[in-house]
Order: structure tokens, then C-alpha cells, then sequence
């Protein structure tokens, strides 16, 4: 059992455990290696992953969650974010959000945008949760499900979230090292 996580730089040596995190959590929906790899290639991307920290064992651990943003000067789009089905609903999708949203802040987006299946009840519940609005239905927008999306807006202008805090973010700098895979146009 993880006891906490922390946040760190998405690596290419990551590649090949989030995918099996995106097959297991968007099934036909998921990700493909040239996808994440064209995606990650992007400008403006900043993505994150979460390592579990275990007392019983040294040394790097299969992360257990992940998160990308796209910031295009104006505002960030949440890309993605998920969490391995073994640890969720013990925080660490929160803490995948509040550091999302604190890299918005710092880049000084005005808002951050994102969309999501309408039946994804749990990730509207944690959007919810973050203040995000719902501003429409994107028909159809999820295939090959063929799924409508909600999208969903969260001013930073007006919103005040109790992560408001300083943090001590130890993600600031994702791509200091050769094989980040991370374009960090911001
Ligand atoms: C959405 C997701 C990332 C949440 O990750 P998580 O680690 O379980 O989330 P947390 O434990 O930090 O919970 C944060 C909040 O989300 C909401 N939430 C999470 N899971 C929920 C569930 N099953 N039912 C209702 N609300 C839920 C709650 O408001 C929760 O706060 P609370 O625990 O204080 O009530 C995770 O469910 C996931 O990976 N889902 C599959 C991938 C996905 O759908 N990604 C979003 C694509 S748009």
C-alpha cells in the first residue's frame, strides 16, 4: 500500500507504464506510443507523473498516476490525467490537479480548460471539486466510443482555490535532464 506520492517530471523511461495506465483506465480510447510521443513533443506541454513513496522498499517505484497540460499562451488545456486503479480515490488525482493548476498560475493562464466524458462521474465530481464549470456539450467528441464531452472552464481570474497557498512544487523545472520527454514552452 503507496503511503504518499510525489510529483516528478514525465521521463521516456515512463513511456511504457503509462500507456499500460492509459490502456487500463480509456480501454479503446487510450493513448498509442506515437500519440504520447507526438503530444509530449508539442509546445507549450508539461507533464507530470506520480511515484509512490513505500517505507519497505529504496529506489524508483512504478508510478501511479499521470498529468499533462498545453499552455497556448492564453490559457492551459488539461490533456490528460489519470490515476492507477489500485490507488485511486486516496488523493492522488487531487494532487495531480492542484499541481496542474498551480503550473497554470505560474505561466499566468487566465483560465484552464478541459473535457470530459458526460457519464465520467468521478472525474466531474473532482473537477467539481476544484471549482471547474461546465460551459457545453462537445457531441460525439470521444471516438471511437462515440461519447459526448463536457467541456469544463476554471477561471483563474476569479477562482480562489485553497491550494492557494504557496507550495513547494518540486515539478517547476520538468525539463532539466536529456530524455525529458516534456516540451516546456512556458
Ligand atoms: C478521475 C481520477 C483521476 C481521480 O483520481 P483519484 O486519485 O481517485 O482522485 P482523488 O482520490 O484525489 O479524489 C479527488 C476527488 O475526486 C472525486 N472523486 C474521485 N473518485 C470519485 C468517485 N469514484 N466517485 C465520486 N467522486 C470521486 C471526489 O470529489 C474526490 O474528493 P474526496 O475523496 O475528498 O471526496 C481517477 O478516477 C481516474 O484515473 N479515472 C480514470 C481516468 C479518467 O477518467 N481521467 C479523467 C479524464 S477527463
Amino acid at each position: 500500500m503507496i503511503t504518499e506520492v510525489r510529483l516528478r517530471p514525465l521521463r521516456n523511461a515512463d513511456f511504457d507504464r503509462v500507456l499500460q495506465l492509459e490502456r487500463q483506465l480509456f480501454g479503446r480510447g487510450a493513448w498509442t506510443y506515437g500519440m504520447l510521443a507526438d503530444e509530449l513533443a508539442g509546445l507549450g506541454r508539461w507533464y507530470i507523473v506520480a511515484e509512490p513513496e513505500r517505507l519497505d522498499r529504496a529506489g524508483e517505484q512504478p508510478v501511479v498516476g499521470y498529468a499533462g497540460l498545453w499552455f497556448d499562451g492564453d490559457v492551459t488545456q488539461i490533456m490528460t490525467i489519470g490515476v492507477d486503479p489500485d490507488v485511486q480515490r486516496h488523493g492522488v488525482g487531487r494532487q495531480l490537479m492542484d499541481a496542474l493548476i498551480e503550473r497554470s498560475r505560474k505561466v499566468k493562464a487566465e483560465a484552464v480548460l478541459l473535457e470530459v466524458r458526460v457519464d465520467n462521474q468521478p472525474a466531474i465530481e473532482m473537477y467539481r471539486d476544484f471549482d471547474f464549470e461546465i460551459l457545453g456539450v462537445r457531441k460525439r467528441y470521444y471516438q471511437p466510443e462515440d461519447v459526448d464531452a463536457y467541456t469544463m472552464r476554471l477561471d483563474l481570474n476569479a477562482a480562489a482555490h485553497p491550494t492557494d497557498a504557496p507550495v513547494e512544487s518540486p515539478v517547476d523545472a520538468p525539463n532539466d535532464t536529456p530524455d525529458d520527454a516534456t516540451g516546456d514552452a512556458a
